[in-house]
């Protein structure tokens, strides 16, 4: 039984980012050029996910401001760069704990003092589940449930607010939203984390409809970007690369005006549905209607039968 998914056509997963000068991450070159002189903003940028993006961004000639809290983590994503070729010059660590409401409003001081305006958000920092218990729905005090929500939700709600209504005076911008899976999923042993990325999911929606109908004239595409698995410092299960996110990633950061906003992605270049948010139906890198036909994916399945396992595995 096959059904229609909408996905982009051209996205890379394994792109080497040794040779981004050949590849560009499946960007065309016109596109691939719109990012240099553009400034971004990544959150979580000294690991993982986070850290990827943020020098694929360098390479493409961006300026790239990094936050985490540990500094020499943000350092460690300037040199990478530097080792693939990129200008060190061009990316700024600013730490911060972005569950500290002073320190953030100092750091979104110090970077809007920096440039000219900030063109990209991507939304990146978050904490995996705690695995002291099994049952942390039930289990959590109220400080481990704050701190989840604290990193998780509201401090990309916080940066996101304080941010747009400067982007929106410069009438353009793109804000990305790092979920999971976890946002559609309920399973044991995850609960919190998975309560985490069903609010990311939602306040990413409802943000993209509150900015289009508040600046309405400028050309603000805010959505949600499901990264898949790969080993960072959160999930050491498995060998997948956390370049894999970045082709999907940039498709979105370096989307031309009209693009999507209010929508969800997968890495792999699906367009994804949640809630009343329907699939985006052209495809991100040629502006062509694209319905792709195609098996429909396992993980969802897969999510489900895992739970039953864990079920089991716990009852037992
Ligand atoms: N890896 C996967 O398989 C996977 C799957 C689905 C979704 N994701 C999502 O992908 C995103 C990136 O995660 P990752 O896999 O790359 O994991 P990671 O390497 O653990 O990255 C998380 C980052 O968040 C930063 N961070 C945590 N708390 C912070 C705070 N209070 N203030 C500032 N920065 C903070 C951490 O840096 P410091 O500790 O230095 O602050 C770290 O760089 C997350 O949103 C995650 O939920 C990952």
């Amino acid at each position: 039984m096959q059904e229609k998914v909408s996905a982009s056509a051209g996205i890379l997963e394994r792109a080497d980012p040794r040779e981004w000068r050949s590849h560009r991450y499946g960007l065309p070159t016109a596109r691939w050029q719109t990012l240099a002189g553009r400034t971004f903003w990544i959150t979580g940028a000294g690991t993982g996910y986070g850290r990827c993006i943020a020098v694929a961004l360098g390479c493409a000639g961006a300026e790239v401001f990094l936050t985490g809290r540990r500094v020499e983590k943000l350092r460690e994503t300037v040199t990478e760069a530097a080792d693939y070729g990129a200008d060190p010059q061009r990316f700024i660590p600013v730490p911060a704990d972005l569950t500290d409401p002073a320190r953030l409003d100092a750091a979104v001081l110090e970077v809007t003092g920096r440039c000219r305006s900030i063109y990209g958000l991507v939304n990146n920092a978050a904490l995996p589940e705690s695995k002291s218990t099994r049952w942390p729905l039930t289990d959590a005090s109220l400080e481990r449930w704050g701190r989840m929500l604290a990193t998780n939700v509201t401090a990309h709600w916080h940066l996101s607010a304080l941010l747009l209504p400067q982007v929106a005076k410069h009438g353009e911008g793109r804000v990305l939203f790092m979920s999971s899976e976890a946002g559609w999923a309920f399973t044991p042993a995850y609960g919190i984390y998975n309560v985490t990325k069903a609010a990311l999911n939602s306040l990413a929606c409802n943000l993209a409809a509150e900015a289009e109908a508040r600046w309405p004239e400028a050309d603000i595409q805010i959505n949600v970007l499901v990264p898949g698995e790969a080993r960072t410092e959160m999930n050491q299960g498995l060998s997948v690369s956390p370049y894999s996110v970045v082709s999907m990633a940039l498709a979105l950061l370096s989307h031309p005006r009209g693009g999507p906003t209010g929508r969800l992605f997968h890495r792999d270049g699906r367009h994804l549905a949640f809630a009343y948010a329907t699939p985006y139906e052209k495809s991100l890198l040629d502006g062509s209607a694209s319905i792709a036909t195609a098996q429909p994916r396992q993980e969802f399945s897969l999510l489900r039968s895992a739970a039953r396992t864990i079920l089991r595995r716990f009852r037992s």
